[in-house]
């Protein structure tokens, strides 16, 4: 599909999205899931064949059927009232404008938000998204071939500040954090506790603890919010532009 005009009416109506993604989100307490849906969106990106990436593809029933995708229907029906309001905005820039406010709303870092993606209706086989039973060499493969690194597989991690794993959806059970709408450094500092009655860890988690050149990383974000927000920040745009020139 080719890519949207991105003039002034255009980013007009970005806007008026962006103020419609804060009340959604805020009145329906559902920034976990937005953010999540955005990142299966734009992690399925493969730097090699540049296929993948934010690009919308997660609306079609092929790739939100897939295990990993698993709840997110929810997060794309929520989108559908704000797409229904504003049609020339593309699902791409959608769920990514959904990811950022998601993050800007619970009183994350403010993460700048370029529009301009194409749709398309390509999906990815299943199986590029990471499997959270698996190891750091898992970790690097996945996010490797989206073409980020190690920085950003432990900055992005922190993602799980926000939300809960739900048995019927993955298996797992819990949130990270004792405040699951509430977006900081929190993630870090827990993983560094140890186990908590109540709050989960996922294998991928824990080994963000074992290998040294993460480890690094989990110390200083726990230790300094301010580091935590800087490179989330950055982390997080780099992979809403996954495979996108900016206009
Ligand atoms: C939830 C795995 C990275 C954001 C989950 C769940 C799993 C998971 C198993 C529970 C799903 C459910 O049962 O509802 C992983 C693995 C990752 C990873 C293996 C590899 C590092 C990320 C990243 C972000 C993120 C990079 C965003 C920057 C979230 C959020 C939730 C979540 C916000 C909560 C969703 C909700 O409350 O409905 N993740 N994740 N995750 N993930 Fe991740």
């Amino acid at each position: 599909m080719a890519a949207p005009v991105v003039d002034a009416e255009y980013l007009k109506e970005i806007e008026k999205a962006r103020r419609d993604l804060r009340a959604l989100i805020s009145s329906k307490n559902c920034a976990p899931i937005m953010l999540r849906l955005a990142w299966h969106d734009a992690g399925t990106y493969d730097v090699n064949t540049k296929t993948g990436g934010p690009n919308g593809s997660i609306r079609c029933e092929e790739e939100y059927s897939h295990g990993s995708n698993a709840g997110l229907k929810i997060a794309i029906d929520l989108c559908e009232t704000v797409k229904a309001k504003h049609p020339k905005i593309t699902y791409a820039d959608l769920y990514q404008l959904a990811g950022v406010v998601a993050v800007e709303v619970t009183g994350g870092p403010t993460i700048d938000f370029v529009p301009g993606r194409k749709d398309s209706t390509v999906c990815p086989r299943e199986g590029r998204l990471p499997d959270a039973k698996k190891g750091s060499q898992h970790l690097r493969e996945i996010f490797y071939r989206m073409g980020l690194t190690d920085k950003d597989i432990v900055a992005l991690s922190g993602g799980h500040t926000l939300g809960r794993a739900h048995p019927e959806r993955s298996g797992f059970d819990g949130p990270w954090t004792k405040e699951p709408l509430k977006f900081d450094n929190s993630y870090f500092v827990e993983l560094l506790k140890g186990e908590t009655e109540g709050l989960l860890k996922l294998p991928t988690d824990k080994t963000l603890l074992e290998d040294p050149v993460f480890r690094k990383y989990v110390e200083l974000y726990a230790k300094d919010e301010d580091a935590f927000f800087k490179d989330y920040a950055e982390s997080h745009k780099k992979l809403s532009e996954l495979g996108f020139t900016p206009p």
